[in-house]
């Protein structure tokens, strides 16, 4: 399952690059709209820092399927060809998706809430589709099942796509999909420093520490001795 950073602050994706073994970045207008400057500021910031070869994800903002092409072509002018363009799954969303597809364009379906949406974004030919886990939660259903879902939708009718799963809230709806192996999981900063914060590691660790200085003195470590 590859690791994807869903922010748009280009010191925090820096620090997740820093830390962790990640994968990409996506965005969407929400997360753009933080960052308070032109969004293709913003965008082409973070696509200096990952590299042209670097995944990076950008919606669409419009309704109509042919608005959406239009500014998937202006996006891949501004980003590089092999940026991945985010296109909600509705009606307009899958016409979108089809025609991109066959432009040879990397789709990344979103706002999926449905297994059904999940399904018709495969084969309409989307790269990726990103069931949003904690949404579907809130709405009282099961988000981590409706990522499974799709994953053995695609296995069981040979669709190439991946799921990237999105919009999580914890580590348990990551470690769930990560033992699944769904193709990826988009994660904001604050959950992915989540994934490793433990109290009882911070403290297994200070106990080897305090037992070394106590027999090689304060600040001692393997260098200094
Ligand atoms: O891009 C969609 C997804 O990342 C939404 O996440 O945290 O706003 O539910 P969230």
């Amino acid at each position: 399952m590859k690791l994807i950073i869903d922010y748009a602050n280009l010191e925090k994706i820096k620090e997740m690059y820093m830390y962790y073994p990640v994968d990409g970045v996506t965005t969407n207008p929400s997360i753009l709209a933080k960052e308070n400057r032109n969004p293709y500021e913003v965008l082409k910031e973070i696509r200096e820092f990952i590299g042209a070869e670097g995944e990076l994800h950008v919606q669409v903002i419009s309704k109509i399927a042919e608005d959406m092409v239009e500014e998937a072509d202006k996006i891949r002018q501004e980003l590089g060809d092999n940026t991945y363009i985010k296109v909600p799954v509705t009606k307009e969303g899958l016409k979108a998706i089809k025609i991109l597809a066959k432009k040879g364009v990397n789709v990344t379906a979103t706002a999926i809430y449905t297994q059904m949406q999940g399904y018709l974004a495969g084969k309409a030919g989307a790269k990726y589709a990103a069931p949003y886990v904690n949404r579907i939660d809130n709405l009282g259903a099961n988000g981590v099942k409706v990522a499974k879902d799709i994953h053995d939708i695609y296995v069981k009718n040979n669709i190439e796509t991946e799921v990237i799963a999105a919009s999580f809230k914890n580590s348990q709806q990551v470690l769930e999909l990560a033992k699944y192996g769904i193709g990826a999981a988009t994660i904001a900063p604050d959950v992915m420093n989540g994934l490793i914060k433990l109290d009882a590691v911070t403290c297994a660790v200070d106990a080897f520490i305090k037992d070394f200085e106590s027999v090689c003195g304060e600040n001692a470590t393997m260098l200094n001795i």
